[in-house]
């Protein structure tokens, strides 16, 4: 990015110190949007962009435009990083507003988060009114009087009777003054786009069109370069919006279209109209009259002209987007559209055949879609599969169903499949449109590595659901190019960077099963692991003598400020449940608020298969219990399985809970994932204010896994016993066993389990090899994982999994390890070849001879 004045950083780096305070290296940073936003983000609903249409200096400069109804839907800049309490600092920047928009008074404030409360100061003389046509620079100064400054962005915005207006900056520059001590600044990366990564469109080319957003930018430079490399079909982000197509009544702005769709047929990429009937970004005067035949003749004139115009160019149409509000009554899906729609306020249920009617009729041949956003909700889904049914039925043309997909960490890759295969089942196409995984909105200008990764998982599972429904996917397109310039910029949702480098998320999406893989989660040494004892209780709020043998363990972490109620828990298990007691210590209780997880109560979360997502999966599933054994249930619970009593007693409650297990059965020796929580409204007051945790400090229970504990299943005793796992009808056919020879740099290895041979692999025992060869061996029961480490190659294998991983790395194996007798037999030649040994076998005399390196 921009722009760190280079002679200060060399005056840094020589000095070796952090502050240099010579008056004339004052400016420690400068944007002078050349290539990009320059780190420049979107604030509210503003387009912030860089723009060629007009500079200061040079060829760039930062558009904001689309802003709306709000004056402060502007652009901001995150100078956090960089100011401290006592400094004074000074920003300039050149504004321009173009001859069509009129005179604007554009304001330099200050979002400034101090103690956790924000105010919104405008910098000292930070503002002027900008004449049309001509640059004016506009320089303010601040003075941080504040301590405890938590954040601080440089706003650049207009007051009430500028808003919506669009203008441009160019040339901004930092300063610090006075003695303030000048900010160190990591230099940027010059933005780049790699060309020799592998191309999106063409590692998908066999199962779905793969498309991004067009805006005026695309044209040239690097965001030519971007989305050409990536994708083969196009959605205009905004030019063909209703207000951005016809913001006056009769007067249509084809120039950018035209632009674009003479663009789009020169490079080769397919089109899709975006978008006719919506609630947003539609002018006032559209459906506006209050007269439904109005209403209809605007319709029918919008699309005339613009659906006519681009006929045959535009493959296919976002006719309707949004149109389903509320899902109280999903059955009744004319219940569920959006009342502030207006096209629905003045024409009534119908609007949406008329819609669908015009279009087929201005270009009979596009393909029409119905396009709406959190259609992975399950009664949102059926609302939409309702209307479509029953509009197909009746002969409207609908040929697909859009699911934006604009998703987070914690969307469910589950229920985003259910939904395609929901749609599908009408016989229409289905296409994620606006595809983006928003991260939680970060103080720090980056994503963590961490971050990085969980965005990765969640694109990676939900191209693999793509992946493995692609007989029903038409296209996936991603709403965006990069980070600095996505509608939700503060989130990091895209493949790329603001400097357009790869992030994690892209080789996700390359790569989804490899990925997968390759970043599975790892239990850490903060998961926490309790026992249960085999057995079945009475459920009936009486502890009885069966939950002696149980181990017991402590609900007393906090995930709140305030530490209120906490329990003593024990658990059971047998074939079909699982058991939970829990000893509330609560001396107030309440059931006070309506709300049922603000009363005294517990929460029981299980994760069957253990695999710690960031989302749930269908064998996670989510229980609660009031003190007075009013149950309720959040996510994949069988309601009718959960058996509860409860009882008060001196000093607070118990709780007995059975927990059906769904896609498994319980069995000795396997971890499950488990927490318990419990809720506290200490005060008697109506309102939670502790939750204690058995593991996760979250208050992410209800929507993801990672954080959970885990449960092991014990014996009768409470005792665990990895090795009662072992699966009983797994034991291998051994082929030839005793007369194989194993020979170690000349001399003779002797294993206490003689080798075997197995599905052409020489198989020997775990622990042996590894001493032998100088590794380290460990064995994660939970996960039938082995990892060996050897000069810092790690290396892991799993039971049953034809996989081997090598550093980050996954590559097939021809074996995969098994388990005879409650031992491990691992492929000898594999495991050998990965510490970097020769391995050679002589079939005469059955033996094989491993050279390790350096040994020849
Ligand atoms: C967004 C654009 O990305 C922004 O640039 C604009 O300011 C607001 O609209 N659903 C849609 C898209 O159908 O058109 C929206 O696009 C995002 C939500």
């Amino acid at each position: 990015m921009k722009r760190l004045i280079a002679s200060i950083l060399c005056l840094v780096m020589l000095l070796g110190q952090v502050y240099v305070t010579a008056a004339e290296d004052s400016t420690f940073l400068t944007a002078n949007f050349e290539k990009s936003t320059n780190g420049f983000k979107t604030r509210g609903t503003a387009t912030v962009s860089q723009s060629t249409k007009y500079a200061h200096e040079g060829t760039g400069s930062l558009e904001i435009a689309q802003r709306g109804s709000e004056a402060w839907h502007s652009t901001n800049y995150d100078l956090t990083p960089y100011v401290v309490s006592g400094g004074s600092y000074e920003v300039s920047a050149w504004i321009y507003v173009p001859e069509e928009v009129p005179a604007t008074k554009v304001i330099l404030s200050l979002e400034l988060t101090v103690d956790g409360t924000k105010s919104w100061p405008w910098l000292n003389n930070g503002a002027a009114t900008v004449e049309p046509g001509e640059w004016t620079q506009i320089v303010g100064d601040y003075t941080f009087e504040e301590t405890n400054i938590e954040t601080v962005y440089l706003n650049i915005e207009t007051d009430a009777a500028g808003i919506g207006n669009t203008y441009y900056v160019d040339d901004v520059a930092f300063s610090v003054t006075g003695d303030t001590p000048v900010p160190e600044v990591e230099p940027e990366p010059d933005p780049a786009v790699d060309m020799s990564l592998p191309s999106l469109k063409e590692v998908y080319a066999d199962r779905f069109m793969f498309g991004n957003v067009y805006g005026a930018r695309n044209k040239a430079g690097l965001d030519y370069d971007i989305l050409t490399k990536h994708y083969n079909v196009v959605t205009p982000e905004n030019i063909m919006k209703p207000d951005a197509m016809q913001p006056t009544e009769g007067n249509f702005v084809f120039a950018p279209v035209d632009d674009m769709v003479d663009f789009c047929e020169k490079e080769g990429l397919k089109l899709v109209g975006h978008t006719i009937v919506w609630h947003q970004q539609t002018p006032g005067w559209m459906a506006s009259s209050g007269d439904r035949d109005i209403a209809l003749q605007q319709l029918k004139t919008h699309i005339d002209n613009v659906v006519g115009r681009y006929k045959g160019r535009i493959y296919s149409w976002d006719v309707a987007n949004e149109v389903i509000g509320n899902t109280t009554n999903p059955d009744d899906w004319r219940s569920c559209l959006r009342e502030n729609n207006p096209w629905y306020a003045a024409i009534g249920p119908d609007f949406l055949e008329y819609a669908f009617n015009y279009v087929a009729e201005a270009d009979p041949n596009a393909l029409l879609y119905y396009n709406d956003y959190n259609l992975d909700d399950p009664a949102k889904a059926q609302a939409v599969y309702n209307m479509v049914k029953e509009l197909k039925e009746k002969g409207v043309k609908i040929d697909g169903i859009g699911m934006q997909g604009h998703y987070n960490s914690s969307t469910s890759p589950m229920a985003v499949e259910k939904s395609i295969k929901l749609f599908a089942s009408l016989g229409v196409k289905v296409s994620i449109t606006e595809l983006d995984v928003a991260m939680a909105n970060m103080a720090s200008s980056k994503l963590s590595e961490e971050e990085e990764i969980a965005q990765g998982r969640t694109y990676a599972a939900l191209f693999k659901v793509f992946s493995d429904n692609a007989e029903y996917i038409e296209r996936v397109t991603i709403w965006g190019t990069d980070d600095g310039t996505s509608w939700r910029a503060d989130k990091y949702p895209l493949l790329f960077d603001k400097y357009f480098g790869a992030k994690e998320a892209f080789y996700a999406v390359v790569d989804p099963e490899g990925y997968m893989e390759e970043h599975k989660f790892v239990a850490s040494a903060a998961t926490r692991t309790a026992y249960a004892a085999k057995g079945t209780p009475a459920i009936d709020g009486t502890v009885e003598s069966a939950w002696d043998a149980a181990p017991e363990f402590d609900v007393n972490n906090y995930a709140t400020a305030w530490s209120g109620a906490s329990a003593k828990a024990k658990a059971m298990w047998d074939e079909n449940y699982l058991y939970v007691m829990m000893n509330v210590k609560d001396p107030v209780l309440s059931d006070k608020s309506e709300v049922v997880h603000e009363q005294d109560s517990v929460e029981i979360f299980i994760d069957q298969n253990n695999a710690k997502t960031p989302y749930y999966e269908d064998d996670d599933a989510q229980y609660r219990v009031s003190y007075t054994n009013n149950q309720s249930f959040g996510s994949n619970a069988v309601t009718d399985k959960f058996i509860t009593a409860t009882k008060e007693t001196n000093g607070g409650y118990v709780v007995e809970a059975a927990v059906p297990f769904t896609t498994i059965k319980g069995q000795e020796g396997i971890y499950i994932g488990f927490e318990v929580q419990v809720n506290d409204d200490s005060k008697g007051t109506g309102a939670r204010d502790s939750i204690a945790k058995f593991c996760d400090l979250t208050d992410f229970s209800y929507n993801n896994t990672e954080k959970w504990g885990q449960l092991g299943l014990a014996d009768a005793n409470g005792v665990f016993n990895e090795a009662a796992n072992t699966p009983v009808d797994d034991t291998p056919v051994v082929e030839a066993e005793g007369d194989i020879k194993v020979i170690l740099d000349g001399g003779s290895l002797l294993f206490d389990v003689v080798p075997v041979m197995y599905n052409n692999s020489v198989m020997v025992p775990m622990r042996k090899i590894y001493t032998e060869l100088g590794a380290s061996v460990s064995w994660d029961n939970s996960k039938q994982t082995i990892t060996s480490v050897k000069d810092g190659v790690t290396v892991q294998m799993q039971i049953g999994t034809a996989l081997i991983r090598k550093g980050d790395k996954v590559e097939a194996l021809i074996q995969a390890p098994i388990l005879v007798d409650g031992r491990t037999l691992v492929p000898l030649r594999t495991v050998a070849e990965s510490m970097n040994c020769g391995v050679t076998w002589d079939d005469g005399t059955k033996t094989v001879t491993i050279t390790s390196p350096g040994k020849e």
